[in-house]
């Protein structure tokens, strides 16, 4: 314990945004003797019976122990922080029965799916405290990374951040992509989230004003509920499952030497062939798969790699806010090599085909402004070319969180899409920060980032996409197979706190 404060002491000097308490990451990692081995999350493959892969989940409260000596109250599935992995198979049906046993509603939300909307997991599907809810899906998208999370109206940010949610592994059978796939030993599921602690080891939520503005950010980073984590690898090859299942907070990822790593998949897939990289940007809800390679012996640590301000200087709190977002370096997970590495395959050189959708295939476009207005500019939302950073300086008083102007309401239906359409989404971000958009029902492409191409690694499959300050995103997707005239899916900011707070919507295809 004296080790961290005085860690976050020693950080705190010289921090500028010091004024308005945003405090320094925790570096206990810079104490190697203080690394714990990562916890794996339990694998759950399910029960298969008469055609169906069956789960068994429930919502629990319970503590755990993520700083030595002290306890902390959580919440859990199936356990006291976070939940299982499931795994599914494409082309199986699963049926999940979710039992609510936290003492208040919540929901569970299959994050990346093309399901049915009553199957979803959204707002609408509440379990009140000790009820069951019994959804059912073919799982018919393509293998890859996705998780599940609590997303009940107005507190997902917390239930969340107290522990529920987990990830999802799909995989095909038969697809003939040789990667490394022993769970926990060369195949290993990477839950990246930061957390505030107390000092009697409660976790600290929405304490203080920024958060009402950022999201919740933490101070202790956490994988897989592990604080300070240490893997040791016994292959030479490993892939990490990458899933940012902070509230609020974009990691850019790299590792302390600078090696390259190739990332393989994104959020609903494979990518075409692994793509090289030595720094990757993960928002919240996002995932990547990537594969590292190591020599015997070695060390090295997956790190959060600062980057400059990325926010006018100006006086004022959003500025100091804003500027001080992404500016620190800290460690994220430690890999060890043994002395002797088993070989278990070669990085593949092709993946999969991506079929691209079309620009021509889309018979409408739609138009989305994310916006975090301040009480006394609403123009922000107002019209078009009255941004919140031309308000800069003003008060920003903690924002309105909005979509289009609106912020979200459950009785109204925001969009209704015609079913077996394809449709292209243009977003753009009038507010100072960047947001994750999230669309609900299953995968998008992103056709381009201020006209032109996207990067490489995100020419595949995605459901979670970062609209920067003042960027236009263009996205396509399909909607087909369900239609509904009554249940509509969300769409929203992924930053939790955001979400919660209104920058969500509703949409219904008919
Ligand atoms: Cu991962 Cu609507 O959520
Ligand atoms: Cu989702
Ligand atoms: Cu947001």
């Amino acid at each position: 314990m004296l080790t961290r404060r005085r860690a976050i002491k020693s950080l705190g000097i010289g921090l500028s945004a010091a004024g308005f308490g945003l405090s320094p990451l925790l570096r206990a990692q810079d104490n190697a003797s203080t690394r714990q081995q990562l916890s794996i999350p339990v694998l759950d493959s399910g029960t298969f019976s008469a055609g169906v892969n069956n789960f068994d989940l429930s919502l629990q409260r319970g503590s755990h122990s993520f700083l030595p000596g002290l306890s902390t109250e959580t919440l859990g599935i199936n356990g006291n922080y976070l939940g299982p992995t499931l795994r599914f198979k494409r082309n199986q049906k699963v049926a999940l029965q979710v039992s609510n046993k936290i003492g208040e509603p919540s929901t569970l939300h299959w994050h990346g799916f093309h399901l049915p909307p009553t199957e979803d997991g959204g707002p609408h599907q509440e379990i009140a405290a000790n009820q069951v809810w019994n959804p059912s899906f073919d799982v018919v998208q393509f293998a890859g990374t996705y998780w599940y999370h609590s997303h009940v109206m107005h507190s997902a940010g917390a239930q969340v951040y107290k522990g529920l949610a987990g990830m999802i592994i799909l995989e095909d059978d038969e697809q003939d992509v040789a990667l490394p796939s022993n769970y926990g030993v060369d195949d290993i599921p990477v839950i990246v989230q930061d957390r505030r602690f107390g000092d009697d080891g409660s976790l600290l939520y929405m304490n203080r004003y920024e958060d009402q503005v950022m999201g919740m950010l933490g101070d202790t980073i956490l994988v897989n509920g592990t604080v300070n984590p240490v893997v040791t690898v016994g292959t030479k090859l490993l892939r990490l499952r990458l899933l940012n299942g902070s509230n609020a907070r974009t990691y850019n990822l790299g590792f302390s030497d600078n090696r390259e790593f190739y990332q393989v998949a994104s959020d609903g897939g494979f990518l075409e062939s692994p793509i090289p990289l030595t720094r990757l940007s993960l928002a919240v809800a996002e995932r990547a798969e990537i594969l590292v390679q190591f020599d015997p012996g070695e060390e090295a640590t997956l790190l959060n790699v600062a980057l400059p301000p990325a926010f006018p200087d100006f006086p004022g709190a959003m500025s100091e806010m804003m500027r001080a977002l992404n500016t620190q370096t800290f460690d994220i997970l430690h890999f060890r090599a043994e002395a002797s590495l088993q070989n278990n395959g070669e990085r593949p050189s092709q993946l999969a085909d991506i079929y691209r959708l079309p620009e021509t295939a889309a018979t409408n476009t739609r138009t989305f402004r994310l916006g975090m207005g301040n009480g006394m500019r609403s123009g922000d939302d107002a019209g078009p070319g009255r941004g919140a950073r031309n308000g800069r300086g003003g008060g920003f008083g903690g924002g309105q969180f909005s979509i289009n102007g609106r912020i979200m309401a459950e009785n109204y239906i925001n969009e209704t899409i015609q079913y077996n359409t394809t449709e292209i989404w243009e977003l753009t971000n009038t507010s100072p920060m960047m947001h994750p958009f999230h669309v609900h029902n299953g995968q998008f492409q992103i056709l381009d980032r201020d006209g032109s191409p996207p990067p490489i690694n995100e020419m595949g499959w995605k459901d979670t996409v970062q609209v920067g300050a003042d960027e236009l995103v263009r996205i396509i997707m399909r909607f087909t197979d369900f239609r509904d005239e009554e249940n509509p899916y969300m769409y929203h900011c992924h930053i939790l706190e955001h979400e919660d707070r209104g920058m969500m919507g509703q949409f219904l295809i008919v």
